[in-house]
């Protein structure tokens, strides 16, 4: 049974969730790895929609356990509420949610400065989820973080909030001209969350290295998506975590000889939320179409998402940065109804040809998409349930995306719903 990462391959909000969803059966165990709640994983499961933001999509599944590793920066206040619609909605977490107590956590000071430096960027602004992520990602590698094992000695908790509360509100007043927060409510209020959250809070390295020597086997759900990755996507207009593959074993804690997939989940077009450049952005009609059938509004935010059509430099990109060794491609549904439809197979850049996505943001901006126009299929394709159900241009249209990508199709997804899927070769 292989251990998989499942990552995004675009922009975020490729449909990870469902996908993570729908292979947790083949699953012991499902751990987020980076990311916090800024990340919005929707489920569709018997009828009730769930929207998870830090817990795992896998806990839907009965007896999977789930991780939130210590490469996650984690917001005490979220998860409890999540916890709680969990149970009021009949779902089992005893035992099922362990919390790395070398994460991270996301403190008022970093969810207000988020906020602050968005109002005074104007319109530089990067258009973060305002979830405190980029400020908490920089107070860890500044050294002035709390992780979330010194929610649970009052002593710790203290010398770690005095440190954060000294140097934040210095920048609030000299960068912000904004009101200082005071620390000792957060105190109060963070060692209370240390103790409602105590049961699940843990050394989940070591409980991941125990569970590979029992042959128990892993996914890890990636959040966001290879193009808002730090060192790899349109930076500055990215998140502030490493959203690729490769970061499943740092942000968990287990050695990269344990991750046997990657599997790279595309949205049959693509989308983006937030500021920045976007080649085959349509501000047009088109873009309207997708964006009203897609049902593309962020689930963090609600914010409508910027659409456009299926970009493979992109995802070549993410096949590269990733080692994709299968593509779930998700939405299809999305483009039944269009006569036409575009694939951009290449940019041209000062008159040259590129395949590949480039790092530098300036360089994305001033990329023209090159285009290939293949005939729709123009009927629904939601029941079906394999291959050679699919009507032909789909099947085409299908097989290019992952001659473009040069990575094999493992998951095609035709619906919201767990079973509006077909499954082509994900060796289970
Ligand atoms: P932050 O992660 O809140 O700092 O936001 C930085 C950028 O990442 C913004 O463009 C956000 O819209 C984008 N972003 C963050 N999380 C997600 C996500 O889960 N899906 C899509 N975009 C996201």
């Amino acid at each position: 049974m292989p251990n998989r990462v499942v990552i995004g391959s675009q922009w975020g909000d490729e449909g990870k969730a469902k996908i993570v969803d729908f292979l947790t059966k083949y699953a012991d165990i499902i751990v987020r790895f980076q990311g916090g709640a800024n990340a919005g994983h929707t489920v569709k499961a018997d009828d009730r929609e769930f929207i998870f933001h830090l817990i795992p999509s896998g806990i839907m599944h009965p007896n999977k356990v789930c991780v939130i590793g210590n490469g996650v920066v984690f917001d005490p206040k979220q998860a409890i509420l999540e916890i709680k619609d969990l149970v009021s909605k009949g779902i089992s977490v005893e035992n099922r949610i362990l919390i790395a107590e070398n994460a991270h956590v996301v403190l008022p000071w970093h969810i207000a400065c988020d906020k602050l430096k968005e109002a005074k960027a104007g319109k530089s602004a990067i258009g973060t989820t305002g979830r405190g992520i980029g400020p908490c990602y920089s107070d860890k590698v500044n050294r002035h973080g709390v992780r979330v094992g010194d929610l649970l000695s009052e002593q710790e908790l203290r010398a770690r909030i005095e440190d954060i509360a000294t140097f934040r509100n210095e920048e609030f007043k000299k960068m912000f001209d904004a009101e200082p927060i005071d620390p000792e409510p957060v105190i109060k209020e963070y060692l209370d969350l240390g103790k409602q959250l105590k049961a699940y809070i843990c050394d989940t390295v070591s409980y991941l290295f125990e569970g590979l020597k029992n042959k128990k086997q892993i996914i890890f759900e990636g959040a966001q998506g290879t193009i808002l990755d730090v060192d790899h996507g349109t930076y500055p207009f990215v998140t502030s975590s490493n959203t690729v593959a490769g970061y499943a074993s740092c942000g968990s804690g287990v050695g990269p000889t344990t991750i046997d997939q990657v599997i790279g989940v595309v949205k049959a077009y693509t989308t983006r939320v937030g500021n920045g450049p976007f080649p085959t952005e349509l501000s047009d009609e088109t873009g309207d179409k997708l964006r009203e059938i897609g049902g593309e509004y962020g689930a963090t935010t609600g914010r409508p998402r910027r659409c456009g059509w299926f970009d493979a430099p992109v995802v070549r990109k993410a096949a590269a940065v990733n080692g994709l060794t299968h593509l779930a491609i998700t939405k299809l549904d999305v483009l039944d109804t269009f006569k036409e439809i575009k694939i951009c197979t290449s940019y041209k850049l000062e008159g040259k040809d590129l395949l590949f996505f480039p790092n530098r943001v300036e360089q994305v901006s001033l990329c023209e998409p090159v285009y290939e126009t293949v005939p729709g299929w123009e009927c629904s394709t939601t029941n079906c349930r394999s291959w050679s159900d699919l009507p032909p241009n789909a099947q085409k249209y299908l097989t290019r995306i992952s001659e473009l990508a040069d990575v094999k199709i493992g998951i095609i997804s035709i619906g919201a719903k767990r079973d509006e899927s077909i499954i082509m070769d994900i060796g289970e």
